[in-house]
Formats: structure tokens, C-alpha cells, sequence
């Protein structure tokens, strides 16, 4: 399973959700997840997000880890997106910037 992680959050570019072969992402205010369960493992979405944000479970850094049960709680809470969107409006003003965990919208 892959995990999208807090580097996501204030960007949400999108691109990942674009090429999921299971339209496992789902989409909150400010961020997508990924649904557990319907994620495949093919890992396509890791090297079209322009900020890194997504890694497989195995290779989460362990300051990381809340964001598993994070992306299975909220996945089941938020609506599937398989189309790319326009990424939030001052997405790159917040990419690269860490500690986003708190700016996290539900
Ligand atoms: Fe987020 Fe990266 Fe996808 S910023 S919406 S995980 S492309």
C-alpha cells in the first residue's frame, strides 16, 4: 500500500490521482489519501507527485507513520477523484515547506 503523506497538504497537485489504475485517491479540502483497499501497489502515482508526498508503507520515515492511519481513516470519509484538477491556489508557495501536519483540513 502507498501512503500520501503531509507534503501533500496546501498543494494537492493532483497529478497522482490521475494516473491511479484503481482511482484509489480520494480527495479532502486540502489534501488527497489514498484508499487502502483499493490500492494495487503498482506505485505510478510516487513519481508524478512534484513534491514527493507519496511513499510505499515500507519506506515511510518513522515521523511519518500517523499518516497510515490517517489515509485509511480519511479515504473512508472523502470522495474518490480521478481526474486532475487545478492544483490549490498557492500550492507552490507551500511546496518544500515541512511540518504541514497541522494545516491538515477534514
Ligand atoms: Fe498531493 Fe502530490 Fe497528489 S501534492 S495531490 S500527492 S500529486
Amino acid at each position: 500500500t502507498y501512503v500520501v503523506t503531509d507534503a501533500c497538504i496546501r498543494c494537492k497537485y493532483t497529478d497522482c490521482a490521475a494516473v491511479c489504475p484503481t482511482d484509489a485517491f480520494r480527495q479532502g479540502p486540502n489534501m488527497l489519501v489514498i484508499d487502502p483497499d483499493e490500492c494495487t501497489d503498482d506505485g505510478t502515482c510516487v513519481a508524478e507527485c512534484p513534491v514527493e508526498a507519496i511513499f510505499a508503507e515500507e519506506d515511510l520515515p518513522a515521523d511519518k507513520y500517523e499518516f497510515i492511519r490517517l489515509n485509511s481513516e480519511l479515504a473512508s470519509q472523502w470522495p474518490a477523484i480521478t481526474q486532475p484538477q487545478d492544483a490549490l491556489p498557492d500550492a507552490d508557495k507551500w511546496n518544500g515547506v515541512s511540518g504541514k501536519r497541522r494545516y491538515l483540513k477534514r
